[in-house]
């Protein structure tokens, strides 16, 4: 059985999600762990026996004889990593956004075409089961040609004040936008020709993180569909659920609906709140991950193993990555912008 050996660069929140999953996988091997912060790099390394430990990134890319690196560092620190590897022939999985503007995107995209190697990114909406469903019942013809579509996938504070120290270098347009925009590209099949978005500043300053409140965009595809997408990470901290999470589409034959957030599948309460854990993302049973977000890591892993193409190209995350700096293009100037590939 063919084993992929792994490299993480990013021991943070992600980056162990992807050293656990490696270890998991009966095809990988995680044989490699970076962070700048050498001491949460090592922490990773032993909870999940990496064996090479490196704060440097160039380091371990000339040292390690990995076949593949996932890049789990924050959204705009992509593509010096990803360009190195793919300058030591590693095959990638670059978290999403692919990068955060579009010199960063041309030279990774440079880089992986120049020396042939396999490129990723983990746009992993494509694995949540109701819209891995929706895209099934669209491809069937269920309900006609996608029309119109709404989407809100937006996040409670915390996110931005606490889980993430880079929020404020950040937007949720490439924290969780990434994500919608993915799904209703993969809905219409089809590129975003124009957008405009409006957006609101002025929480999450206040609780000092700099970063835009909420964004609505609307979006104009290439073949007629159009689209609304909201992306915030301003919902109340007592939301049962981390993500607000709901799609609909509407086609010319039929409509699909999503509440991927709601779902109570199971509540918690306690005498403070309750919870509805997001567990079609991410839950452990019998100490295996289970949910979308592992099950694209799995699968890049699975592809690595029969060649097959991955089921998000990196031109699908170009084009991703491009119609959101056109949106936060827009929402600066408050006008729509056309986008151009
Ligand atoms: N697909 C998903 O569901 C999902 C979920 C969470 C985060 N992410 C993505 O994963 C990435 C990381 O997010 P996170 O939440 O783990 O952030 P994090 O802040 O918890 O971890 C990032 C780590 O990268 C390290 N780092 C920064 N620069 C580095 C460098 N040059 N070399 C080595 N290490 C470096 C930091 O020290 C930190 O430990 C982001 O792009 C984020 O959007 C994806």
């Amino acid at each position: 059985m063919k084993q992929v050996k792994i490299g993480v660069v990013g021991a943070g929140t992600w980056g162990e999600t992807h050293a656990s999953i490696y270890r998991e996988h009966s095809n990988a091997i995680p044989v490699a762990i970076c962070d700048k912060d050498i001491e949460k790099a090592k922490k990773i390394a032993e909870k999940y026996g990496i064996s090479e430990v490196y704060s440097d990134y160039r380091q371990m890319a000339a040292k390690c004889d990995c076949d593949a690196v996932a890049i789990v560092t924050p959204d705009f620190l992509h593509a010096d990593i990803a360009t190195t590897f793919a300058d030591a022939k590693k095959d990638l999985l670059i978290e999403k956004p692919l990068a955060t503007n579009r010199k960063d995107i041309d030279r990774i995209c440079e880089a992986v075409e120049r020396n042939g190697v396999r490129a990723m990114v983990d746009l992993h909406n494509r694995w949540n089961p109701p819209f891995n469903t929706a895209k099934q019942k669209i491809e069937a013809g269920v309900i006609g040609e996608p029309y119109t579509a709404y989407i809100r996938h937006s996040d409670i504070k915390w996110v931005a004040t606490d889980l993430l120290p880079w929020a404020a270098k950040s937007s949720i347009l490439w924290f969780l936008g990434s994500h919608s925009l993915d799904a209703l590209c993969w809905f219409f099949n089809d590129d975003v020709k124009r957008v405009y978005s409006v957006k609101r500043k002025g929480i999450l300053q206040k609780l000092n993180v700099d970063t835009d409140d909420i964004f609505q965009t609307t979006l104009e595809f290439k073949k007629g569909g159009i689209a609304q997408m909201e992306n915030g990470w301003i919902t109340p901290n007592g939301n049962g659920n981390v993500n607000d999470f709901r799609c609909n589409i509407l086609g010319t034959k039929g409509s699909v609906n999503i509440n991927a957030s709601n779902h109570n599948l199971i509540q918690i309460a306690t005498e403070q709140k309750t919870e509805i854990p997001d567990i079609l993302v991410s839950n452990m049973v019998f100490d295996r991950c289970k949910g979308l977000s592992y099950e694209s890591i799995r699968d890049f892993v699975d592809r690595l193993v029969d060649g097959k193409p991955f089921r998000v190209s990196l031109e699908d995350a170009r084009k991703n990555a491009i119609t959101i700096i056109a949106i936060l293009e827009s929402a600066e100037k408050k006008i729509p912008i056309e986008v151009s590939f």
